[in-house]
């Protein structure tokens, strides 16, 4: 289906009293609602979730608020790039009927004593959560919010963002939150780097040497498939491909199931990287 056929009138909603008041209405009209959870500054592979939730859910709610609580202090919170009305076509073109775009004085009235939600230690000590102290805390406590606002039945979710992905299945499994999580694959460029907001902040150069990240990740798939097994091994070889200027934060075998990291490559492992480029930090990963 070309944008026009899927292009929906869309309304912004700033208000958690708005949004609830709309979705009381959808429900009384039995229509099944997904939610797209994003920061906004949407490209492609936000696009990605968006259509798929219009084709799973007769609406979609996309939320569109840069979380304070998620960002540590020496991060780009101030500088996230904001966009909401190049963010609005973004939602139309590919099917969601309304935007929850809220303050942050609306989302967390008084920053003082605030409820956490907290996922096990097991799933914050690794990857990410060593390096984004407290980031997982802040991502799992805004999307319970958003959850507890508009009550979706469904709620898509970027593989790219793998170990959030995990974290909130974990947390809807354990606290039984009745919302079908969708997983949604990574959306990349044509030379192959994975899609981000943070992308914009990469110079020519930085970008060239950024999709040396994917070429490793490619290149550990490419020697998995010929046979070799060994991370130490596999490590030996691809990380030839990394470009010398690139920091490595992390690139982590795991198991998709379990969670733990591992020497043998198998099926259902993830393999993560995360590694900073001219000071931008960058994450992807694939799974075999
Ligand atoms: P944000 O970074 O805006 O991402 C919103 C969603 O888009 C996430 O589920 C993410 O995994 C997905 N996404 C981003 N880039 C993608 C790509 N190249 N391909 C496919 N999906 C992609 O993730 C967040 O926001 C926040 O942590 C949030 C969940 C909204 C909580 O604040």
């Amino acid at each position: 289906m070309d944008s026009s056929q899927t292009s929906k009138n869309i309304i912004v909603l700033n208000t958690i009293e708005q949004v609830r008041k709309q979705v009381k209405n959808l429900k009384l009209q039995n229509k099944i609602i997904g939610l797209v959870p994003t920061m906004g500054a949407l490209h492609d592979g936000h696009a990605s979730l968006i259509k798929k939730a219009a084709q799973e859910c007769d609406e979609v709610i996309v939320s569109i608020f840069v979380n304070p609580t998620q960002f540590g202090p020496n991060e780009d919170l101030d500088k996230y790039p904001r966009q909401l009305n190049q963010d609005m076509e973004v939602c139309k073109s590919n099917g969601a009927s309304i935007i929850f775009a809220p303050s942050v004085n609306e989302i967390y009235p008084s920053d003082e004593h605030l409820t956490y939600v907290v996922p096990p230690e097991y799933y914050q000590n690794k990857l990410c959560g060593l390096s984004r102290k407290g980031h997982f805390n802040g991502v799992a406590t805004v999307v319970l919010k958003l959850f507890n606002i508009i009550c979706p039945d469904q709620a898509f979710f970027g593989l790219k963002d793998a170990q959030q992905l995990i974290i909130i299945k974990k947390m809807c499994k354990d606290l039984d939150i009745p919302v079908k999580i969708v997983a949604c694959p990574i959306i990349r460029s044509n030379d192959g780097l994975a899609l981000s907001s943070r992308n914009a902040y990469l110079t020519r150069a930085g970008r060239a040497k950024s999709i040396t990240i994917n070429k490793l990740l490619f290149k550990i798939q490419e020697l998995y498939n010929t046979g070799l097994k060994s991370k130490e091994k596999i490590l030996e070889i691809a990380l030839k491909e990394l470009n010398e200027d690139i920091k490595l934060e992390y690139l982590e075998f795991l198991n998709l199931n379990s969670f733990k990291k591992i020497d043998l490559l198998e099926k259902n492992t993830l393999i993560a990287v995360a590694a900073t480029v001219d000071n931008v930090r960058l994450i992807d990963n694939i799974i075999i």
